[in-house]
């Protein structure tokens, strides 16, 4: 595991690009390869992405940047985030330099159990079928702890089964097995179709009816992540906002989307704007997180928020954040993509539990980012003074200059490039007098 520097790196956002990757591999330890991999240049080949998916014609590109300031169990952390959407590095960063003063994120993950669903159909006695399967359980999971020899030395396997009838569906009682096996540090997709698809046909001769579908179920609930964070209230307070007044306003708004499946879709998805950010980073699979993290929220039969947000006695905000996320560090992309082999280096993963646990923390941040602006002074302040960042650089506005020339351009309100040259140019003409 590469030693570890501090993920407080004040100024970072003022680096240029070239500095910024210098500082992480300095601080970090990161190889030639991961930097040029995190920088781009060296990602994915099309020949990689050739053996990836079907018909490639080329390669499609995302920015990939890095979130400062998380500590995640005590550890100091920086975690490369591939986004489209301006703001999310930066809230998340921020949230995180807040989140330093309560001794960063605590989190917690699962053991990697997926589920595998067999489909049983035609069934002339359900529970009779449901008891011979139960009463063959113990044979069937030593059987397939036979059939992945490398995953049982590695720990994992097939830990147990389940049967659950589903009555009056629109093709009449249906059967379902669900077999529980641990996937170690993989996301485990292959392996738990491998091993349902192994077991049905033992399981209909052995107790009848017609298998039908042997799949994984997305919603991974015995796969869940976790993550908490206790924020002082002073730490909260900006402008003519208290500490105390933001800690209820994120309450209040988090009230808000518990209640309310319209708000909690758009809350859960700026969760996401975090996490799915940081598995497209680790090359992992979003759409079965996505599928994962709704399906969960609307587990109890309402949508709901899937965060929490209160305040204890101390007056201290506290917020906590669980999910089903099925994340692999071994397989698939994660270990073809380049970029993604260097974001797992950079974070000094070693487990897929130690990647949930970040991610989930992101998630929480992102969301305490998004609550802690919509509660206060809205999103859109944020979002314009990092266009208007954008705007200076295309300015030619370089190092601190940016910060000085998008403070000017968002105070006088007039966010446009040819009002951002001009005062580039005054700026440097003002530096040159002092010069004289
Ligand atoms: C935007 O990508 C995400 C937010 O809408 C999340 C939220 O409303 O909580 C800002």
């Amino acid at each position: 595991m590469p030693s570890r520097g501090s993920s407080r790196i004040p100024g970072f956002y003022n680096k240029t690009r070239t500095e910024r990757l210098q500082f992480i591999a300095d601080a970090f330890e990161l190889t030639e390869a991961d930097l040029l991999a995190l920088e781009g240049r060296g990602g994915l080949s099309p020949d990689q992405a050739e053996h990836m998916i079907e018909n490639v014609v080329g390669m499609y590109a995302l920015p990939l940047g890095i979130a400062t300031n998380f500590i995640v169990n005590r550890r100091e952390v920086l975690i490369p985030m591939v986004v489209e959407e301006p703001s999310i590095i930066a809230g998340a960063s921020f949230m995180a330099r807040l989140a330093r003063q309560g001794g960063g994120f605590t989190a917690q993950a699962d053991p990697s159990e997926m589920i595998g669903q067999i489909q049983l159909l035609d069934l002339q006695d359900p529970s009779q079928t449901r008891t011979c399967i139960l009463a063959n359980k113990a044979a069937y999971i030593a059987d397939l702890n036979k059939l992945d020899r490398v995953l049982v030395d590695l720990g994992g396997g097939a830990r147990d089964l389940e049967v659950r009838i589903l009555e009056d569906t629109p093709v009449g009682t249906m059967l379902i097995v669900h077999l529980i096996y641990d996937t170690c540090d993989a996301m485990g997709a292959n392996a738990i179709n491998t091993a349902v698809e192994y077991l049905a046909p033992r399981i209909e001769s052995d107790c009848g009816g017609r298998v039908h579908l042997r799949i994984l179920s997305n919603l991974s609930d015995r796969r869940l992540a976790h993550a908490q964070v206790c924020i002082p209230a002073p730490s909260l307070a900006f402008d003519s906002f208290s500490g105390d007044e933001v800690r209820d306003g994120i309450i209040e708004a988090w009230a808000f989307a518990e209640a309310d499946p319209y708000r909690a879709a758009t809350h859960n998805k700026g969760i996401m704007n975090g996490i799915d950010a940081v598995v497209l980073a680790t090359g992992n699979d979003w759409r079965a997180v996505e599928a994962g993290a709704h399906a969960y929220a609307a587990r109890s039969g309402r949508y709901t928020s899937l965060s929490r947000w209160t305040s204890d006695s101390e007056g201290n905000l506290r917020g906590e954040l669980t999910l089903p996320l099925a994340l692999g560090i071994i397989g698939g992309a994660t270990r073809v993509h380049p970029a993604a082999r260097a974001s797992l280096a950079l974070m000094g993963i070693s487990t897929s539990q130690d990647l949930a646990q970040i991610a989930a923390s992101v998630g929480l941040a992102q969301n305490l980012a998004a609550l802690r602006a919509l509660a206060t002074e809205g999103i859109q302040r944020g979002h314009m003074t990092l266009h208007a960042r954008q705007i200076a650089i295309a300015a030619g506005a370089a190092g601190e200059e940016v910060s000085k020339v998008a403070g000017q351009i968002v105070s006088e309100k007039n966010i446009n490039l040819e009002y951002a040259q001009k005062v580039v140019g005054t700026l440097r003409a003002e530096q040159e007098g002092t010069h004289d």
